[in-house]
């Protein structure tokens, strides 16, 4: 029997430990000493943090073969072995050929698929089609709709319309992914799942009966009482005091700007209905396959609905989709900074480029095609920084339907064009690499990266339009790159102590275990650099009592008394020459020494950048937006003070470095016109030659050193 798992039932098994004594087959505590016999050690836990099969870089992309007739299909897979595929992701959107009714299955196309797969050898990384539930499934559950904040329940006719708290749909989606479980848990071909298809993507918060019932069983789990409610959202402000659970809503579009703990709350409980899906899916499937790996495609740095940090202790290897800003010029970068946002999501551990693309996407203001060499360049960053596998959205272009203007590693065009020739080149590439896989990046540096934060940041009535904490993330993170600083982002409550330096921008909400968290990191000897508008307020997006930074004043050694935005397009200078805007502060030092003050605007003569020796490290800030050279100075500065030496590298060259116990991998990807001098000789595994004295314009050379050459 499918298991039912109902909205509240869910939202309170996310995150909880089950007590011991509820665990089936363990007694209770008694003072015997327990006979072995009875406690047989525990079998080794099954190793399931990779798919199942070739020792390869993994290689491949998302295949829909249910869009194209039979013969398609074997041309496809004779192609996918001409370019090296070893790995496609099937059946993502497939739900209603699988049952085409209620409790109707038809697995003909999928068990014909697997087979020609298998013969071929390339294997399944098996979608659950639960994006998309048919149209039957609407018809007959239309309150399983999400609904807008203002009110609006979406229709069908696209994917991923439903609400995550929707009692119908969880047990309609587990009745489904059992039966799929059961059917090809020992297929060979099958090598991992990909349950359903980017959580958060395009539903995230729904504002439907059952979510709002599911909301109020979240809060009570999280606060124990409605006087703890009350409390924390601070309802005394404008009247809004709950006397009963039931007077709670979803945080609808209301009159004027709703309560911003209301909001925060809800983001945190829409984060957490989502994994609950996910994990009634897992663990379905878990039943059948224990020992193969289950993931779910994140969208690492593009999601704004989903605390990643939460669900990568829930999957069992991180994979993530990553697409080009195409119009940004700097969207290498962007990419660099999602990879190595993954990589720590995963905790350094390898992990899966489950999407991108060949070219152009279609879902941008201008789709801007990629250039000879340029998803070479993309796919190697990614697995400079960490990636196994590289794959796709999709095998073979469609012909209909939404997307029938993206890209695809088999184009309109077909066999003969350029990216079908640079797929094949690619997949020839990724087996040269086959040594590297495994090899692990490190960092001294991190920055800090908190969900929590950034959705209480992005709430209304701030004291400036300008306070933009991923422009803030993007821009440090952009001086690290360009100096070649291999960078980890962190929780701040993570043990940093591993990082000599860690960069916080923007980060409003800190609560008091990250404040004490941070604060030991310093005194323990760590550098810690943070700029204006961060340290405010705790959990509850309730401000510390006294000056700001609250959480991080005595760390910082300074006192704000009042924020002091400027106007728009404002710019001021300090006395070191460096230029700020956005922001300045009426800040006095608490400890901390001056390294440059205002010399203009609303704060002339007052602190801008301090640093504060603290314990055996040392704190820094910034009052004002330091941009590009300036930022850099500062970024650089502060990696000075933790004896990094840091400089600029030859414009256009990205460095990235894996190892091994005995190898260095160092990829040298220049992303410029020209030739690059290469700063690392070895054996170029690309060509199988010492590496040559340059990097090629547009090209890529991954580097072995060893530690016994
Ligand atoms: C992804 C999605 C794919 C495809 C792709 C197009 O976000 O998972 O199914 O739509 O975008 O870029």
């Amino acid at each position: 029997m499918p298991t039912t798992t109902t909205a509240a039932d869910a939202s309170t098994t996310v995150g909880t430990t089950p007590k011991a004594d509820a665990l089936p087959g363990l007694a209770p505590e008694t003072s015997a000493a327990p006979s072995s016999a009875l406690f047989p050690a525990p079998s080794p836990a099954p190793v399931r943090d990779w798919p199942r099969g070739t020792a390869d870089i993994r290689y491949g992309g998302d295949y829909n073969p249910e869009q194209w007739p039979r013969e398609v299909w074997i041309e496809d897979i004779a192609l996918m072995k001409d370019a090296g595929i070893n790995l496609v992701s099937i059946g993502i959107f497939s739900w209603v050929l699988l049952e085409p009714s209620e409790g109707v299955y038809d697995f003909s196309f999928l068990d014909d698929i697997f087979s020609l797969l298998a013969d071929a050898g390339i294997d399944v990384d098996l979608g659950t089609p639960t994006a998309a539930p048919p149209a039957w499934f609407w018809k007959k559950y239309p309150q399983s709709r999400p609904v807008t904040r203002d009110g609006l329940p979406l229709a069908f006719g696209s994917r991923g319309m439903v609400s995550p708290s929707s009692p119908e749909y969880r047990r309609a989606s587990v009745a489904l992914v059992e039966k799929l479980a059961e059917r090809y848990a020992s297929h060979p071909a099958l090598a991992m799942w990909h349950v359903h298809n980017e959580y958060g993507a395009p539903i995230s918060d729904s504002y439907d009966d059952a979510s709002v019932t599911a909301f109020r069983a979240w809060l009570a789990d999280r606060y124990g009482s409605l006087d703890a409610v009350n409390e924390a959202w601070g309802t005394t402000f404008w009247g809004q005091r709950y006397g009963q659970w039931d007077e709670i809503d979803a945080p609808r579009t209301s009159a004027s700007i709703t309560n911003p703990t209301h909001r925060l709350d809800f983001q945190r409980f829409t984060s957490d209905a989502l994994l609950a899906c996910f994990v009634a899916e897992r663990d379905a499937i878990r039943r059948f396959t224990p020992d193969l790996a289950v993931t779910t495609n994140f969208m690492a740095t593009n999601c704004p609905s989903v605390d990643y940090w939460k669900w990568a202790k829930e999957v069992d290897v991180v994979a993530n989709d990553h697409y080009l800003v195409a119009e940004r010029l700097d969207n290498h970068i962007h990419l660099a900074m999602d990879a190595d946002f993954t990589r720590s999501l995963a905790k350094g551990k390898p992990w899966m480029l489950l999407e991108h693309s060949t070219s152009a996407v279609n879902w941008q203001p201008r789709n801007i095609a990629k250039r000879p060499g340029e998803m070479a360049r993309n796919s190697l960053s990614h697995m400079g920084r960490g990636a196994d596998a590289i794959m796709f959205f999709q095998f073979r272009a469609s012909r209909y339907g939404a997307e029938k203007f993206h890209s695809a590693m088999l184009p309109h065009a077909g066999t003969s064009s350029r990216v079908w020739r640079e797929v094949v080149q690619l997949g020839a590439d990724l087996q040269r690499l086959a040594a590297v896989r495994g090899s692990r990046v490190t960092s001294r540096v991190a920055i800090l990266w908190d969900i929590e934060s950034f959705w209480a940041q992005d709430l209304e009535w701030r004291p400036s339009m300008e306070l933009g904490h991923r422009e803030r993330i993007e821009a440090f993170y952009t001086q690290l790159y360009l100096r070649g600083v291999s960078v980890d982002f962190a929780h701040p409550r993570d043990d940093l102590s591993g990082y000599d330096v860690v960069f916080a921008p923007a980060l409003y909400l800190v609560d008091r275990d990250s404040a004490a968290n941070l604060d030991s990191y310093v005194r323990g000897g760590g550098h810690l650099a943070t700029s204006f508008f961060s340290g405010i307020v705790d959990e509850t997006d309730t401000v510390y009592a006294g000056a700001f930074p609250g959480a991080l004043r005595s760390t910082l050694g300074i006192a704000v008394e009042e924020f002091l935005p400027l106007h728009e397009n404002e710019t001021v200078t300090l006395d070191n020459g460096m230029i700020g805007s956005a922001w300045s502060e009426d800040l006095a030092l608490d400890g901390a020494e001056a390294v440059a003050s205002f010399t203009s605007g609303p704060g002339a003569g007052i602190p801008a950048i301090t640093r504060n020796a603290h314990g055996s490290g040392s704190a820094w800030y910034t009052s004002t937006k330091l941009e590009n050279d300036d930022l850099g100075r500062f970024v650089s500065d502060v990696l000075a003070d933790a004896g990094i030496v840091s400089e600029l590298l030859p414009e256009g060259l990205e460095i990235t470095t894996r190892r091994t116990e005995s190898e260095t991998y160092t990829f040298l990807i220049n992303h410029s016109e020209q030739p690059i001098a290469a700063p690392v000789q070895g054996i170029d595994l690309l060509t199988g030659a010492a590496s040559a004295a340059e990097v090629p314009a547009r090209g890529v050379s991954v580097v072995l050193t060893s530690a016994t050459s």
